[in-house]
């Protein structure tokens, strides 16, 4: 990490970090969901929280425990994610999406359990909202930081990302073979516009979200005070 990123300070800056997968309901008991457990953007939390950022975190559902000094917002769905992130972006001075958001959802969600009736096709799926990209088209002065799980073409699909959703940074992460997902460690690049990758080694998601922070706090330095 760059000397003069290392003790860049984030103090009084709001930072809104999104973690976790959404679920999207079938029916009460059964849901559409990816093995996010939310350590990497709960590592984030923490490290930003440790530069003296002011944090919103929106999670959707993981088994971590909440992290002390940082305001928690619990979700399921991404409807409800986005409403959440869209409360906390209009204070916002920096928004990282680290959120595994489901993509699609059942068109109906039964209010009871589903029997089973012979017919097994019966699950038809519509788009849930981009929320990073929803956001994205009030950026302002707004750092925004995405990331990108992908199983092939990291760099080209990250890259094309990093463009539509008007990204300052996107950290582009291969999730084949049961990677970054739940793991304890993640393998990234990191990508700003106009510059070659910056490929990091395995490494913890804490030392991971550090490195992630450190940028950050240079971004946010660099573009003042955030805000519309
Ligand atoms: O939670 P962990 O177990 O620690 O795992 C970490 C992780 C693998 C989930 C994390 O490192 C990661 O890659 N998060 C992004 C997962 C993802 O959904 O990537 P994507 O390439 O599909 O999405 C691109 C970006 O748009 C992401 O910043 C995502 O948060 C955002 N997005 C995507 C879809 C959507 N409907 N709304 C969004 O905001």
């Amino acid at each position: 990490m760059p000397a003069k990123e290392r003790f860049l300070s984030l103090s009084g800056r709001k930072i809104l970090i999104s973690a976790g997968p959404t679920r999207e309901h079938l029916d009460p008991v059964r849901f559409i969901s990816n093995p996010s457990s939310g350590r990497m953007g709960y590592a984030l939390a923490r490290s930003c929280r440790d530069r003296g950022a002011l944090v919103t975190l929106v999670s959707g559902p993981v088994e971590l425990a909440p992290p002390r000094g940082i305001h928690m917002v619990p979700v399921i769905s991404a409807r409800e994610m986005l409403a959440a992130c869209r409360k906390a972006f209009s204070e916002a001075d920096v928004f990282i999406a680290c959120a595994a958001v489901s993509d699609f959802r059942p068109a109906r969600t039964a209010r009871q359990k589903r029997k089973k009736d012979g017919n097994e096709e019966w699950l038809l799926l519509k788009p849930n909202p981009d929320i990073l990209f929803t956001l994205s088209r009030n950026k302002g002065k707004r750092v925004l930081v995405g990331f990108a799980a992908e199983t092939q073409d990291l760099v080209r699909n990250a890259q094309a990302k990093l463009a539509r959703k008007r990204l300052d940074m996107i950290v582009a992460n291969s999730v084949s073979g049961g990677r970054g997902f739940g793991a304890k460690s993640n393998q990234a690049q990191l990508l700003l516009p106009g510059r070659p990758p910056e490929e990091l080694p395995l490494m913890s998601k804490e030392k991971l979200a550090a490195i992630i922070v450190a940028k950050v706090a240079r971004l946010s330095a660099e573009r003042g005070r955030g805000g519309i």
